[in-house]
C-alpha cells in the first residue's frame, strides 16, 4: 500500500545541496507494524514526512494505495493525510487552549464532518484509548501519557489506514511507554492499521514486526549490518 521508489529529498543549504534522502526504495502493505530506527540526523523524520505526504520528494515516485501521490498539489496532500493517515509526535502537538475532546474533534473538522457526529465519534475514540474521564481537560491538566493519548485518540478519529508516529515515547518514561506502545498494537492487532514508529529504543523497535535501519539518507540493508557485527 506505501511504496516508495528512487525518492531523493535534496536541501539547498546556502550553496550547497544536501541529500538528505538518498534513493530509498520502500515497500510497506497494509496491516504492517514497522519501526524505524537510525542515528539522529539519517533521515528519519524526513523519511516519516514523506510517507505522510507532509513533504515531496525531489525526485522518485511515491504510490499511496495505488495512487501517485509524487506530484500532488498541497490540497491534494492535505486530503490524502486528512483521509488516510493519523500523525503522532513526540510533543504531542495538541492545542493548549481546547479541551482534550475539542482536540480529537479537530481533523473531523476539516473533513466536514457534522457537529453532533464529532462529538460522538471524538468521545469513542477517547474512550478506546482509555481517556473517558478526562475529555473535558485542557492538555496542561494531564500527564505526558494522558496527552499521548489524546494525540493517538486524534490520530485514530477519521479511522484512516496508517498511523505514522515519530518518536511517540521519547518524551515518556518506561512505564508509560510501554502503554502506548500497547495501545499501537492493539490498533494494529484489531483493526489492522499499518504502524509505523520511528524510534531510538529497542524496547519500542520490538513491537514492530520488521525494523528498517536508516543511515545517512539510506535505508541499511540487514545483511551488511549482520556483516558489520560479525567482523
Ligand atoms: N527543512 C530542512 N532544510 C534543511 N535541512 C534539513 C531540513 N529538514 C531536515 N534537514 C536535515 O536533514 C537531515 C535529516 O534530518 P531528520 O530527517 O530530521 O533526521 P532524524 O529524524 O533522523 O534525526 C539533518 O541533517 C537535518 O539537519
Ligand atoms: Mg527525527
Amino acid at each position: 500500500m506505501i511504496e516508495l521508489e528512487s525518492i531523493t529529498k535534496t536541501y539547498l543549504l546556502g550553496k550547497e545541496n544536501v541529500n538528505v534522502l538518498n534513493n530509498i526504495s520502500l515497500k510497506i502493505e497494509q496491516g504492517e507494524f514497522v519501526a524505524i530506527m537510525g542515528p539522529s540526523g539519517s533521515g528519519k523524520s524526513t523519511l516519516m514526512n514523506m510517507i505522510g505526504c507532509l513533504d515531496k520528494p525531489t525526485s522518485g515516485n511515491y504510490t499511496l494505495s495505488g495512487e501517485n501521490v509524487s506530484h500532488y498539489s498541497e490540497n491534494e496532500l492535505a486530503r490524502v493525510r486528512n483521509q488516510s493517515i493519523g500523525f503522532v509526535f513526540q510533543q504531542f502537538h495538541l492545542l493548549p487552549r481546547l479541551s482534550a475532546l475539542k482536540n480529537v474533534e479537530l481533523p473531523m473538522i476539516y473533513a466536514g464532518v457534522s457537529k453532533v457526529e464529532r462529538q460522538l465519534r471524538a468521545e469513542e475514540a477517547l474512550n478506546k484509548v482509555g481517556l473517558s474521564d478526562r475529555m473535558d481537560h485542557l492538555p496542561n491538566a494531564l500527564s505526558g501519557g494522558q496527552k499521548q493519548r489524546v494525540a493517538i485518540a486524534r490520530a485514530i478519529v477519521n479511522k484512516p489506514k496508517i498511523i505514522l508516529a515519530d518518536e511517540p515515547t521519547g518524551a515518556l518514561d518506561s512505564k508509560t511507554s510501554t502503554a502506548i506502545m500497547e495501545q499501537f498494537r492493539e490498533l494494529n492487532g484489531e483493526e489492522g492499521v499499518t504502524v509505523i514508529v520511528v524510534t531510538h529504543e529497542s524496547e519500542v523497535a520490538a513491537y514492530a514486526n520488521r525494523t528498517i535501519f536508516v543511515r545517512d539518507g539510506m535505508i541499511q540493508l540487514p545483511s551488511a549490518s549482520n556483516r558489520g557485527a560479525s567482523e
